[in-house]
């Protein structure tokens, strides 16, 4: 029995045949695609599935949806399918059963086990259903897609989540969990792909010496269990003869993926600017020439009563940020849109 692909990851690289040739299933990449697999072209349940998928298709398509069926028929039988009974979904072919086994889809005496997957624009599995009865199957799938698509409309989920805040619990945070944030920093985009980031992350001793350099304001992050020092020099990354130095940009991004990662673990991760920066730099050994950009305190929420009474009211604050119309412009700088 395999595991089948997994759930909210990337679907595996593969391909399926078509009448035409070799489909690979990142070619469907910025639509939705549901992926269903039937036993057998032409047997009763198999008919009524893709007449139900067919029947609904308009639907799926208003959602940015392709609808294809997998079975391991030749793409000749399947084409015979469709044909027979004017079915509008479209059919592939799996002969050797590699993308059946690739999800799980295929029992253990080589046949298929019906079941369908939900698969989002960027061709991470979203949903499965590992075993399904066609009554009812195919206005499910609508549903779920429904609700998948409406979800994505908005402003993803980690982005309106994350905040500044600094109200940090006495609790450690896992050498595992700060490594996943490293790789998710040094998975941001760079000019060149220089990766001007230097991270160095503060624990123990170094940590306590490194606090010795925070501002009075910044009295909260005392409390930290950790946190990263992003360092970067000019000629890390592009300079380009107008002035553009790329180094403190790229650092930037590098950050906002950290800080992305931290709030899907459910941690704090708050860049500052309120530290001596020498005495910052001497605390991990960093380099006089370079840069230290930010310190991105990190930890576990906590209890706001640590906090100063500014501090506990933002903490609990709903976002202030300028109209949007006063920072972004549509076709000319400064051209107001109407934004509520
Ligand atoms: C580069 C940078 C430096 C910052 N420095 C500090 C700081 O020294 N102390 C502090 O309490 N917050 C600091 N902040 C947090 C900001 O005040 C906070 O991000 C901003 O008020 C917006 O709030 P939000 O992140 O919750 O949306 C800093 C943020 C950035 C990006």
């Amino acid at each position: 029995m395999t595991m089948g692909a997994r759930l909210f990851q990337p679907v595996p690289e593969l391909a399926l045949q078509g009448r035409d040739g070799e489909v690979r299933l990142s070619s469907f990449r910025g639509r939705y695609l549901v992926l269903y697999f039937f036993p057998k072209a032409g047997t009763p349940g198999c008919t009524r599935e893709a007449q139900d998928f067919t029947s609904l298709l308009p639907e799926f398509s208003r959602l940015d949806a392709q609808v294809v069926g997998v079975s391991r028929d030749g793409p000749e039988a399947q084409a015979r399918f469709v044909d027979k009974y004017g079915l509008k979904v479209t059919m592939l072919s799996d002969p050797q059963g590699e993308v059946h086994r690739a999800f799980g889809a295929l029992k253990e005496g080589g046949g298929a086990q019906r079941s369908t997957f939900l698969i989002d624009r960027v061709g991470v599995l979203r949903y499965r259903w590992p075993k399904v009865r066609v009554e009812g199957h195919a206005q499910e799938v609508l549903t779920m897609l429904r609700a998948l698509y409406e979800a994505d409309q908005q402003v993803n989920p980690l982005i309106q989540a994350r905040r500044a805040r600094r109200a940090l619990a006495n609790r450690p945070v896992p050498e595992s969990a700060i490594l996943a944030l490293l790789e998710a920093a040094h998975l941001a985009p760079s000019c060149f792909n220089n990766q001007p980031w230097r991270l160095v992350v503060a624990t123990g001793e170094a940590l306590e010496e490194l606090k010795e350099a925070l501002t009075g304001g910044n009295y909260w992050a005392r409390r930290a269990p950790a946190m990263v020092a992003v360092a970067s020099q000019r000629d890390l990354d592009c300079k380009l003869s107008d002035g553009r130095d790329y180094f403190l940009f790229g650092c930037g991004m590098a950050v906002g993926f950290l800080m992305l990662q931290a709030t899907q673990l459910g941690l704090i991760a708050h860049p500052i600017a309120g530290y001596d920066p020498a005495k910052a730099k001497e605390a991990l050994g960093i380099p006089d020439d370079y840069v230290l950009i930010t310190l991105v305190v990190l930890g576990w929420p906590g209890d706001p009563a640590v906090l100063s009474d500014k501090h506990r009211e933002l903490e609990s604050s709903p976002r202030d940020r300028k109209p949007l119309s006063e920072v972004a412009f549509w076709n000319r700088f400064g051209q107001g849109m109407e934004v509520e």
